[in-house]
Parts: C-alpha cells; sequence; structure tokens
C-alpha cells in the first residue's frame, strides 16, 4: 500500500477522483462514478524502487530496453515534485502539475538537462494528461516517450480497440517483425505485444463483457502500443498475479517509432486523454 505522503489525490466528488503516486508520477487510479477504470496488479510493489504495476507510468527517455538504464527508462522510478495543485474543482475540472528534472542519477545515465511538466487535470467524463519535455541544456537531445495506460477490464478476450486496420505494427512476441493489421476491431487471444505505427489520434476501447467504454485520445504521440502478457508471461511476473491478465489491456500512447529531437530551449508537447463514454 502506498502512503498518503507519496500520493495526490485529484477528487471532482466522493465517487470521481485520480489518484497519482509521486513515484514516477504514477496514475494509480481513476475512478468515474466509483467504478474503477485502471487497472493496478494486486502484486504491484510500492517500495519506491520498483516501478508500479499498473496505472499509469510514465515511459521517459526511452521505450523499451535500454543501454544506457533501465527498461522503460527512469522517469517511472524517479520521485517527482508537485509544482501545483488545485485544493478544489474549479469550472468542473481539478488539476495537478507534477515535475522530473534532471539530477544527479539521471544524468549519470543520461547525460541532458530537461524538464518534463505532467499536467494532470480530471473532469466530469475525461482524464487529460499533458505531458511536455523541455530541453534545458545546450545540446540537443533525442528521446522516445509513452503513457503507459493499463485500462481495467472484465474480460479482454471480449475487448476490442478501434482505429487500428490497415496500419503497420511490430510485433514483439514475433521478434520485432513488420505486419499489417487487416482487422477492423481488434481484439487480443494471446500475449500480446505490438507497436502499431502512425495511428490516428483516437481509439474506442470495448469492454464486451461490461460494456464499460473509453476513448483514448492523443495529440503529437504516433504511436500505440497494444500489450497484454496473457497466462505463461504473467506467470513469470513477480509483480503480476497469475490470474489477472484477464481484467487488462494496455493501450499506450507514445512516440516510440521514432525519437523525438529537441534543440537547446525547445519543448516537446504530447497529450492523452481518456475519455468515458460507458
Ligand atoms: C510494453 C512493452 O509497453 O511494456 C512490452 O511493449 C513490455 O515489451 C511491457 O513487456 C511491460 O514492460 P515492463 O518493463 O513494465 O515489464
Amino acid at each position: 500500500m502506498a502512503s498518503s505522503a507519496d500520493e495526490v489525490v485529484l477528487s471532482l466528488s466522493e465517487s470521481n477522483s485520480v489518484t497519482v503516486h509521486l513515484h514516477g508520477a504514477t496514475v494509480t487510479s481513476w475512478r468515474h462514478k466509483g467504478t474503477e477504470r485502471l487497472f493496478v496488479s494486486k502484486q504491484a510493489v510500492f517500495n519506491n524502487k520498483k516501478a508500479i504495476r499498473g496505472g499509469i507510468p510514465v515511459v521517459f527517455p526511452n521505450f523499451g530496453p535500454w543501454d544506457l538504464g533501465p527498461q522503460h527508462g527512469f522517469a517511472r522510478t524517479s520521485r517527482w515534485t508537485v509544482e501545483s495543485k488545485d485544493d478544489k474543482p474549479s469550472n468542473g475540472a481539478i488539476k495537478a502539475v507534477l515535475i522530473l528534472e534532471d539530477n544527479e542519477a539521471t544524468r549519470k545515465m543520461w547525460n541532458h538537462k530537461f524538464k518534463v511538466t505532467y499536467t494532470l487535470t480530471l473532469k466530469e467524463t475525461e482524464f487529460v494528461m499533458d505531458f511536455a519535455v523541455e530541453n534545458k541544456g545546450d545540446q540537443a537531445f533525442s528521446f522516445t516517450a509513452l503513457l503507459h495506460t493499463y485500462l481495467r477490464v472484465e474480460d479482454v478476450t471480449k475487448t476490442t480497440v478501434s482505429n487500428l486496420k490497415g496500419l503497420n505494427y511490430v510485433d514483439k512476441v514475433k521478434g520485432g517483425d513488420m505486419f499489417t493489421e487487416d482487422r477492423e476491431l481488434v481484439s487480443l487471444a494471446e500475449n500480446y505485444d505490438r507497436v502499431y505505427q502512425n495511428t490516428p489520434d483516437e481509439h474506442v476501447v470495448m469492454d464486451g463483457e461490461s460494456g464499460r467504454t473509453v476513448i483514448v485520445k492523443k495529440t503529437n504521440f504516433p504511436d500505440t502500443v497494444v500489450w497484454n502478457p496473457w497466462a505463461d508471461k504473467a506467470k513469470g511476473m513477480s509483480d503480476f498475479g497469475d490470474d489477472e491478465y484477464p481484467n487488462m489491456i494496455c493501450v499506450e500512447a507514445g512516440h516510440v517509432s521514432s525519437a523525438v529531437t529537441l534543440t537547446p530551449g525547445d519543448t516537446f508537447h504530447g497529450n492523452q486523454v481518456l475519455n468515458i463514454v460507458q
């Protein structure tokens, strides 16, 4: 369990709230009308060291295995600071701004000066994540980034993701080969780890079992990763229950197929909005 000193809670009402853990700026809960919409494993470790298994970990400055540091970069295992947090909602929205800047530990891995500003805004049916990276140094740098969203579903085999038809994807389960998606609605039936490229800015994720439907909207994140470890891989993960894989689907908005290059003083802006339809 996380202690309250580690968390920021954005509350619109008793039943509509978002909780963010400062370890990794990981969103660990998004409740709408009392229903939890994100998946966090019961085995997730909250020791301020390991990445939290579930919710929305921030992947930066590298997606995937990394020569310079841990898989998916250091943002999800760094302590973030709170720049500001609204005490109460205004005009139906409540907001917090979290910051990650370079420090000794990050510079040891990746010797660049940067500031990441992560603005989280909760509205009645929408949760908005604005992700900005500023180059504070005097040299250009390149990075990849992604918001690793674990959506909670009743049954992943009855869950569909729209708007992927006709797109190229890298299948990480099949050795990183490239394929083209031919399904109108993508559903999963096995270990699934695909990086869809040049995706449209909206995917409807519908859980046929519960009827719960979320639209994942994104700006400046050209890729969509769809991931579920399935039964065998789940068994090999110490922080993921063996029987939990049916209850999650990761639909991850990112800039990962190609890197973003920022010249000194420049800022990258990417954005993800989760919108509740049902
Ligand atoms: C996904 C990757 O985004 O994250 C997968 O595409 C990876 O390859 C998964 O297995 C989980 O990564 P991790 O480091 O949190 O176990």
